[in-house]
């Protein structure tokens, strides 16, 4: 008799365990994220705070309107990855052709310095919040089509549409598009349907340098994490689709197929 209730207590323990699994599987737990004006807000403190400044919060909407990704992930050499870059800034006096002082130069946008008694100008970057831009955002949403998560904008038919016409270089340089492949990369899951990449829609912001051969192999189903489960974790394609471009919550715009 004790052993039956000992083999009953450890199948209801495997049961438990194997529904846990199933859950977490199936119901993707997905990261928590920041409402759509800060949506694409990145925190940069490599050197600030060792410098008794505040760090400083570079906004993604605001420039994406007016600059494709390679310009400043390609063209510029910034990473992908906050807080990794070396900025110069010179505590304002902005020496130097490079990162932000190639277009915060008082021409292409604001300068660096003068500052104003108040340090004004500093503060337009050193503000560790994007707050001040609030209403500038929700009126830039308000002109374009909309999207369900991220920035809740739908980035690539506004540059489909003729909406924004961010610049593609800082030189006079034009690229064509050379990869119009649609790729579809089947889930190793059964019944799962199957998630798209199109290479044009990617090739319009961004430079094949961006993606290969870091991020993914340059052969189709090759790259070892391109599951979900590192995706969430902010790995593959989630390097971009949970902090810039829509995140991994609108499933439906790679898996077309997906019911529900
Ligand atoms: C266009 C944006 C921008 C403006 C304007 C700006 N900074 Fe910076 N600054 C940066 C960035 C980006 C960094 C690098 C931050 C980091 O990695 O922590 C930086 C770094 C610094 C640092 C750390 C050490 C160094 O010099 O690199 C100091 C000090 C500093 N800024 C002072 C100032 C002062 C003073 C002003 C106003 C005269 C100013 N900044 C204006 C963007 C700006
Ligand atoms: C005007 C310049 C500029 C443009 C345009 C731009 N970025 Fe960035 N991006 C940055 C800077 C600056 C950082 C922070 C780098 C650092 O701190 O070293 C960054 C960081 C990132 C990161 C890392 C985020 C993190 O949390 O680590 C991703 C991903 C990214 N950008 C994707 C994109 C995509 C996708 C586009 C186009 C839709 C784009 N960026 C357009 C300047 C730009
Ligand atoms: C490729 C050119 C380019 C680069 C590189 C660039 N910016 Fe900008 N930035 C602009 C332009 C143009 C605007 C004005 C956009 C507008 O008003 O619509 C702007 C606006 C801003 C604003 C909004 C400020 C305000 O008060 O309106 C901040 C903050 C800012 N940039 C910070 C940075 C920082 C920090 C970096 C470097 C990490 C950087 N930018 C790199 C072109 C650039
Ligand atoms: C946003 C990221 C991204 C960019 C940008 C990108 N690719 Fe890819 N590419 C991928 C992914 C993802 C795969 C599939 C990898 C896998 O399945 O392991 C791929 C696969 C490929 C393949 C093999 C599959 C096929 O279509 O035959 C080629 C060739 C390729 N890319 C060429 C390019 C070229 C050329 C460019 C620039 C013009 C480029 N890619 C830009 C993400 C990108
Ligand atoms: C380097 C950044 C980056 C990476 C990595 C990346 N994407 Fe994208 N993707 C973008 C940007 C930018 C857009 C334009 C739309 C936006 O910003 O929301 C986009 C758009 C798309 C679209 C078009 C959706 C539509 O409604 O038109 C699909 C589908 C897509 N990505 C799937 C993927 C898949 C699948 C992967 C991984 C295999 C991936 N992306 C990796 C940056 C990236
Ligand atoms: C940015 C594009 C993108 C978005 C958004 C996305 N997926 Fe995926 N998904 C993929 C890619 C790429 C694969 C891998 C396909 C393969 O195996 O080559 C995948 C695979 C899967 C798999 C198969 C198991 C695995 O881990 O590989 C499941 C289940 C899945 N996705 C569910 C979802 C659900 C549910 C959502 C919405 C909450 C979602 N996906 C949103 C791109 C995406």
């Amino acid at each position: 008799m004790k052993k039956i209730y000992i083999c009953l207590f450890c199948f209801c323990i495997f049961l438990s365990i194997l529904y846990g699994l199933s859950f977490s599987q199936g119901g993707l737990q997905l990261p928590v994220l920041s409402s759509p004006e800060e949506y694409g807000d990145i925190f940069i403190d490599r050197v600030s705070t060792k410098n008794k400044v505040t760090p400083v919060v570079f906004s993604h909407w605001i420039h994406r309107v007016k600059y494709t990704c390679r310009v400043c992930h390609d063209e510029l050499e910034i990473a992908m990855k906050s807080s990794e870059t070396e900025i110069l800034c010179g505590k304002g006096e902005a020496k130097g052709e490079r990162h932000c002082v190639k277009c915060h130069n008082g021409k292409e946008s604001f300068a660096f310095a003068p500052k104003d008694a108040e340090g004004e100008n500093c503060k337009r970057c050193h503000n560790a919040d994007s707050s001040p831009n609030r209403q500038k955002f929700f009126e830039l949403q308000g002109k374009l089509p909309r999207s369900k998560f991220g920035n809740e904008i739908d980035w690539g038919k506004a540059l489909n549409d003729g909406l924004i016409k961010p610049k593609d270089s800082l030189s006079d340089k034009t690229r064509t598009i050379v990869h119009d492949k649609i790729l579809t990369l089947k889930a190793e899951m059964s019944g799962i349907s199957p998630a798209v990449f199109p290479h044009k829609t990617h090739e319009q912001w961004l430079d094949c340098a961006n993606c290969h051969p870091e991020i993914f192999n340059i052969k189709k189903k090759t790259t070892k994490n391109l599951k979900m489960a590192n995706m969430l974790k902010g790995e593959a394609c989630a390097i971009c689709h949970l902090r810039v471009a829509f995140p991994l919550n609108d499933c439906k715009r790679c898996h077309p197929k997906m019911r529900g």
